[in-house]
């Protein structure tokens, strides 16, 4: 096999070394082999695999397929996180001086050195009903137009592609192998999401069933590994206010959501204290006396014989009563503050934050320690 990993006539090349796990499932033996390679500067991961296996070690075995960021076939981790190989470039690594450590994709069982049983996440993703459901069965006499902004709901979760890198690095599947992870649940969202679909119901009875949604930790890693911007947390977060908008609320987890939303509305404090005896009842709250008393010492509880309310608290109800005026339910309001965080991130907005803390009448800029330390240098 050759391959043409040469430099260009002209390009330079730099030296680098690294250690890649190898493991052989049939001996059950690991070992940690070190490489130096030299490159083409422009090198990537997947290059630099490749070049090991056509000079130095064709047992080496790893995935891939485009080496252009598209197939997914080439999720694996350096240094501990996921990475798609042939997205990574060496050069900086290289001119650092520092030797990476590969290995394979997490929560997946290992096949052999960086090649991992993909079968648990393709289950997954069938399980979610990966396909459209219009239910129409006669076919259209011309196209049947789907909007720009009905097709922003969904902008994100269609950009996946199957590499499993979120899933690797996902803190519930860890403890919860039958969790249906990020990559299955966005997957999901990509098809509740879609205008033409009609079995959102069906589909979020599925995802709000045991190991579904509200079993993520929300830890925001499968977001900070996803190589393509999917933000599989933000699917979530999406599919979980989609099921409170059409009523299917029975988990724990949609009942603390709501209430976090009254208390805050009410109070403006998310008062945790009463959150059990709001969403599992009086008799489970009895039950539960242990943990309280453990809230208690770690400063979660106010001081129940004085309910207090935030000074501010006509800001949170202003907020929940715009929010609600602009009448974006479900997950209509999640892609607003995503798209309006963009706008802000990317400085395409006409404002910046500061200018718009400073307008007329708007409220006070919250408190940041940071900031603080700023404004005192
Ligand atoms: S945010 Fe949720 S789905 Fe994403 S990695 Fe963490 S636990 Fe998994
Ligand atoms: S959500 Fe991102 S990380 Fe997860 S499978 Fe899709 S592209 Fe890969
Ligand atoms: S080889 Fe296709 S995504 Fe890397």
């Amino acid at each position: 096999m050759s391959t043409n990993v040469a430099p260009a006539p002209g390009s330079s090349t730099i030296e680098l070394a690294l250690k890649i796990w190898r493991y052989d499932a049939e001996t059950g033996e690991k070992e940690l082999r070190r490489y130096e390679v030299e490159a083409p500067d422009w090198v990537t991961l997947l290059d630099v695999l490749d070049m090991i296996k056509d000079q130095q070690d064709g047992t080496l075995a790893y995935r891939k397929s485009c080496r252009m960021m598209i197939c997914g076939s080439c999720g694996m981790r350096m240094d501990g996180a996921a990475v798609l190989a042939c997205k990574t470039r060496m050069y900086d690594i290289a001119k650092a001086g520092h030797e990476p450590v590969i290995s394979p994709m997490g929560n997946l069982p290992v096949l052999k050195d960086l090649v991992v049983d993909m079968n648990p996440f393709w289950g997954k993703i069938r399980s979610v009903k990966p396909w459209l459901e219009p239910g129409y069965d006669e076919i259209a006499e011309k196209e049947r137009i789907v909007s720009q902004q009905q097709m922003n709901v969904i902008h994100k979760e269609a950009l996946c592609i199957m590499c499993g890198c979120c899933v690797s690095e996902c803190n519930s599947m860890e403890s919860d192998p039958e969790f249906l992870g990020p990559a299955a649940l966005a997957k999901g969202m990509r098809f509740v999401g879609d205008a033409r679909d009609q079995a959102d119901v069906e589909r979020l009875n599925r995802y709000n069933e045991e190991h579904g949604i509200w079993d993520c930790t929300r830890c925001y890693f499968c977001n900070e590994r996803c190589p393509k911007g999917v933000d599989p947390r933000d699917a979530i977060a999406k599919l979980g206010a989609e099921s409170i908008r059409l009523g299917i609320d029975r988990d724990m987890g949609a009942k603390h959501a709501k209430w976090f939303v009254r208390s805050a509305e009410t109070t403006g404090w998310l008062r945790e204290e009463e959150l059990i005896p709001k969403t599992q009842g009086y008799v489970a709250a009895i039950k539960q006396l242990k943990f309280g008393a453990s809230l208690a010492r770690h400063g979660k509880v106010r001081p129940i014989p004085f309910p207090h309310t935030a000074r501010d608290v006509d800001e949170a109800r202003t907020l929940r009563k715009v929010v609600q005026e602009q009448d974006r339910p479900g997950a209509l309001g999640i892609v607003q503050g995503e798209r309006a965080l963009e706008r802000l991130s990317h400085g395409h907005a006409n404002e910046s934050l500061d200018e718009i803390y400073e307008r007329p009448g708007a409220a006070p800029r919250p408190w940041l320690p940071e900031v603080e330390e700023e404004a005192k240098a």
